[in-house]
């Protein structure tokens, strides 16, 4: 038995906090309160908070899991739940054939797509080890090319019943749900008549469907609209990703939605948000500088078509009227040049004395470009994550800092999401108290995913726990130097056994794929 003795007890519900001892036995919580008595291994929480360990529902770790089963980004938060699969991708779905190329750049692991489908992978993720818990999601992009490739337009009804077929085989190897990501192709060619069946199939079995809306700018009120009228029409439990408005025209749009949010809520519809503490995203170049026709195509052909000249002058004729914020717009990843890193399309298209569209359609001529875009407003941001139905997720993936410092810049989320809130947002500003946040980070996710054994300290609940310092806890990851662990956490138990021992990582991987409808 391991006994945390004299900490005070954020118990996960939002319930105000309480000094007590917890005791653990295997991988479950057997006992709360005075355990000055027990005999076991003790641990000292005194002036500390012991918390559920934090789960974190949307990820990308699916492509990365099997590269960094240590899950040290994660862990080193207190994360200990994992949800992949977000944003219509799932590594896990994919094969090692063309169309899976955007899935086949982001994954990092050894033996790649040796898998058909999910339950293949989930074994190996099994076989491998790992830290943390990993929960899955089914891709609705990933999903869409396993049946119909890269064609655009509607499914046939056979299309779709193979679709169906699929989901249901995926929900059944243990998927909490289905993700869409309908921003980007595939995604973007599926409409209400693909998706609403798709997600009728999560409903039938009590699961959640996340979704990367159609549009975060201009038109973020009709994309929330079509959202929920597939959850009002399926009865399906929605989930809303990084709920917000991108671009300065836009800010305001991300409150009204909150407005929304709550009066369906109200009607009775299951729908929630998540969101990132961070007012930049990083995607690729040119999904934010090309206008949406010259992408419609897998990106690694994007250099090769920019290199005609008449496909870049249309393009080039288009960019010219698009409205973009060049100042705003920073390289983040510049395979063929790094020391383009960190400055802005702006800074460098002044150096060549070019036009920065015509800077832009040079730099992805060269390589596929990875962008920093500061399109959030932070006032904005913030009134999200006070709105009580939001979890916080990070949207990233899980890695080792040793490894990813310098390869591969990453965004600042992926290390810093759960203790830049906790240290940021509650201590320095009081923007939610201790126990609302915590909330947010573990018994209100737990809910959405349908966990019912995590995200709370209670008897019989797993044993997945984070010990922190409430008077240090905070990020330090930064733009600049991502890959950079926080400071604070102390201690993080997965199922039992402690990942995380006085700050530093022990090398055990007690994580577990988790299955929806098992005893997770
Ligand atoms: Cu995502
Ligand atoms: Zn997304």
């Amino acid at each position: 038995m391991v006994i945390i003795s004299g900490g005070t007890l954020l118990d996960g519900t939002g319930a105000p906090r309480i000094v007590a001892d917890v005791a653990l036995s295997g991988d479950t919580i057997v006992a709360i309160g005075d355990l000055r008595d027990a005999a076991g291994t003790r641990i000292d929480a005194r002036g500390r908070f012991v918390t559920p360990g934090f789960i974190d529902l949307h990820t990308h770790s699916d492509a990365t899991v099997l590269g960094f089963p240590s899950m040290s980004s994660s862990v080193r938060q207190g994360v200990t739940t994992e949800v992949s699969g977000n944003c219509g991708m799932q590594v896990g779905l994919a094969l090692g054939t063309p169309e899976f190329e955007l899935e086949q750049r982001l994954y990092h692991g050894p033996r790649p797509f040796c898998w058909t489908s999910l339950s293949e992978f989930a074994a190996q993720v099994e076989e491998q080890g790992i830290a943390g818990n990993l929960a899955f999601l089914a891709g609705h992009g990933t999903l869409r090319k396993r049946v119909m490739g890269w064609q655009r337009g509607a499914p046939t009804p056979e299309d779709l019943a193979r679709m169906r077929a699929f989901l249901r085989q995926t929900l059944e190897d243990g998927a909490f749900g289905l993700s869409t990501g309908l921003e980007y192709p595939p995604g973007s060619y599926a409409t209400h008549a693909e998706i609403a069946p798709l997600v009728a199939e999560v409903a039938t079995v009590g699961g959640v469907y996340t979704t990367h809306l159609r549009n975060e700018g201009d038109h973020l009120a009709e994309a929330v609209e079509e959202a929920l009228r597939v959850a009002r029409e399926t009865g399906a439990r929605l989930q809303i990703s990084h709920l917000k408005a991108e671009g300065r025209r836009n800010w305001g749009k991300a409150c009204e939605m909150l407005a929304r949010i709550d009066a369906e809520r109200a009607a009775g519809i299951d729908v929630a948000c998540d969101v990132y503490p961070y007012t930049a995203f990083m995607t690729g170049l040119w999904v934010v500088a090309l206008p949406a026709w010259a992408q419609e195509m897998p990106a690694e052909e994007i250099s090769e078509r920019l290199k005609e000249p008449g496909f870049r002058d249309r393009v080039a004729s288009d960019m010219a009227e698009m409205e973009i914020d060049w100042e705003q717009l920073q390289i983040a990843i510049a395979p063929q040049d790094r020391s383009l890193q960190g400055r802005s399309v702006a800074e460098i298209a002044r150096e060549r004395g070019i036009a920065p569209h015509e800077a832009v359609l040079d730099l992805l001529t060269e390589g596929l470009v990875v962008a920093i875009v500061f399109a959030i407003s932070e006032e904005e941001m913030r009134t999200v994550l006070r709105a009580p139905f939001t979890s916080v997720a990070s949207d990233g993936t899980t890695r080792v800092a040793s490894e990813a410092a310098d390869e591969d810049r990453v965004h600042p989320r992926c290390f810093g999401t759960f203790p830049r809130v906790l240290g940021r947002y509650v201590r320095e500003e009081g923007l939610l108290s201790w126990e609302e946040a915590i909330h947010r980070m573990t018994g209100l996710p737990a809910s959405r995913l349908g966990l019912r054994q995590r995200g709370v300290i209670r008897p019989g609940a797993r044993a997945d726990l984070v010990v922190f310092d409430p008077a240090t806890v905070l990020d330090t990851a930064t733009f600049v130097t991502p890959a950079c662990y926080p400071q604070g956490i102390e201690h993080v138990f997965v199922n039992g056994v402690a990942v995380v021992r006085d700050g530093e990582e022990t090398g055990a991987r007690p994580g577990r794929v988790l299955r929806r409808g098992q005893a997770e």
